[in-house]
């Protein structure tokens, strides 16, 4: 196409996601006249160390100035993929500020000042769009806000952290331990350099807490999520959850009930026929129920190079549509509920209970007449794996009240005969 006037971008970040945007731009810019009706050029890259050797773009386009992007009127779009809260959240609401759309990747920042940078978003009319924030390359943040915005959303749930994904994985698959599973995750690029977000789920409730406030119309911020990791999961529980037909995995789940919302990211006993247990390795799904829809899976790579940069570039693309349109700032904050965020205790739930108990009459009993004095009903008992006087009993509740599972947890801990809760997970279900 002819004459296609060009609109200036800046990248903020030139890391893993940097990169794969900056050959996105590259690899579609002869698509962009007829996708857009302009040419989106990447005039200026900002990086922290200008004196690192960079390849893959022109090094005259680096710079670590700020000041330059934001005061040149010339760049309509920004894209911030440097990471963090700040100065990314400073930044990008200067740039709106400055009446510059942004597309950026960051749910640290989106999971906790949502509602600040939506706020300065519409005051100035700008895009502001994130749908690499969740589940990487997955299309997650346009669906819920604009395909099913029909539905009442009644339930998300998914599998949105790759390491963790990755490392159940390769414990359940090749009977790795935790630590050598994470190692493979951190050698493949997988983890992040400090992996504790993943292992302990915060990655995966900062996810989960930006779909939510999408998919139920209310805000919840990651401070809401309940969080617990994987970092307590062995081998011999997976073994156990495969023994009952199930696998184990990290999920992310919101209910909206009429009671309120429900999130949570946690490890869970999952039946093998659930679709979410055919998502393996490093793959990302998400699950989503809307009362017109029925159930939708959405499903894909989660994380990388390429994957992170298709969601930024289809972003980018919109941007670019509505600028050109004169209607940037369409879609904005779609949080227009305040319904209350439940406490994990008012939930209900199944669990597994592992533990170690002194082998003598009675002691099966005496756990059994615990659980029934707090109301937890036992669905199913194992007694398998003996020392000398010391034996392995496992106990499946039904679905319980959670305060009162931990009431009976915090008497375990309180008698002889019981010498070590090894693990608690819960279990799925509808
Ligand atoms: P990287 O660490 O690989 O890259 C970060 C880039 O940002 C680097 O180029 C770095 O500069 C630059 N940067 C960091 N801080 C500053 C600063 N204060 N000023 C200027 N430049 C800065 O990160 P990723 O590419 O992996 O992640 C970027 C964002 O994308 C994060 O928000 C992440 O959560 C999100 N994301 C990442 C995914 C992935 O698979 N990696 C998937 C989905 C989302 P320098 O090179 O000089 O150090
Ligand atoms: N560390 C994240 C994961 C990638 O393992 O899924 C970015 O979301």
């Amino acid at each position: 196409m002819e004459h296609c006037p060009e609109i200036k971008v800046a990248l903020l970040g030139f890391g893993i996601v940097g990169s794969g945007v900056y050959k996105l731009f590259q690899r579609q810019q002869h698509e962009f006249p007829y996708k857009t009706g302009l040419c989106p050029v990447v005039s200026r890259i900002l990086v922290r160390d200008l004196s690192r050797p960079r390849r893959g773009a022109p090094a005259e386009l680096f710079t670590n100035k700020w000041e330059e992007i934001v005061s040149d009127p010339e760049i309509r779009i920004i894209i911030e993929v440097t990471g963090g809260i700040e100065p990314a959240r400073t930044r990008i609401l200067e740039a709106l500020a400055a009446g510059k759309s942004v597309v950026t990747a960051n749910k640290d920042l989106m999971a906790e000042h949502g509602a600040e940078l939506f706020a300065a978003a519409e005051q100035n009319g700008c895009d502001l769009l994130f749908e690499a924030a969740v589940a990487g390359g997955i299309p997650i943040i346009r669906p819920l806000k604009q395909c099913l915005a029909g539905n009442y959303i009644t339930e998300i749930m998914g599998i949105v952290n790759g390491t963790t994904n990755y490392i159940l994985t390769r414990m359940s698959r090749d009977g790795m331990d935790f630590e050598e599973a994470l190692r493979k995750a951190q050698d493949l690029g997988y983890a992040e350099a400090d992996p504790t977000s993943d292992i302990e789920g915060y990655d995966a409730a900062r996810k989960i807490a930006i779909m939510a406030s999408i998919g139920f119309n209310s805000r919840v911020v990651f401070s809401d999520v309940y969080t617990q990791g994987i970092s307590g999961i062995s081998a011999k529980d997976i073994a156990y959850a495969e023994e009952l037909g199930c696998c184990i995995k990290l999920l992310a789940l919101a209910r909206c009930t009429p009671s309120g919302i429900e999130v949570r990211v946690h490890p869970m006993l999952l039946p093998l026929d659930h679709p979410l247990a055919t998502v393996h390795d490093s793959f990302n799904a998400v699950f989503v129920h809307g009362d017109a829809v029925d159930d939708v899976m959405f499903r894909g790579r989660g994380a990388g190079e390429l994957p992170t940069a298709s969601a930024v570039m289809g972003d980018v693309i919109e941007a670019v549509r509505n600028i050109r349109c004169g209607c940037t700032g369409r879609i904005g904050c779609t949080c227009y509920k305040h319904i209350p965020v439940k406490r994990i205790e008012d939930t209900e739930n199944r669990f597994f209970l592992r533990m170690q108990v002194e082998d003598r009459p009675g002691v099966l009993a005496n756990v059994a007449s615990v659980l029934g004095n707090n109301g937890v009903s036992i669905a199913q008992v194992i007694q398998k794996a003996r020392t000398v006087d010391t034996a392995e009993i496992v106990v499946i509740t039904d679905l319980v009240q959670e305060r009162n599972f931990r009431d009976s947890l915090a008497v375990f801990s309180g008698m002889s005969v019981i010498r070590k809760i090894s693990s608690v997970i819960r279990v799925y279900s509808e």
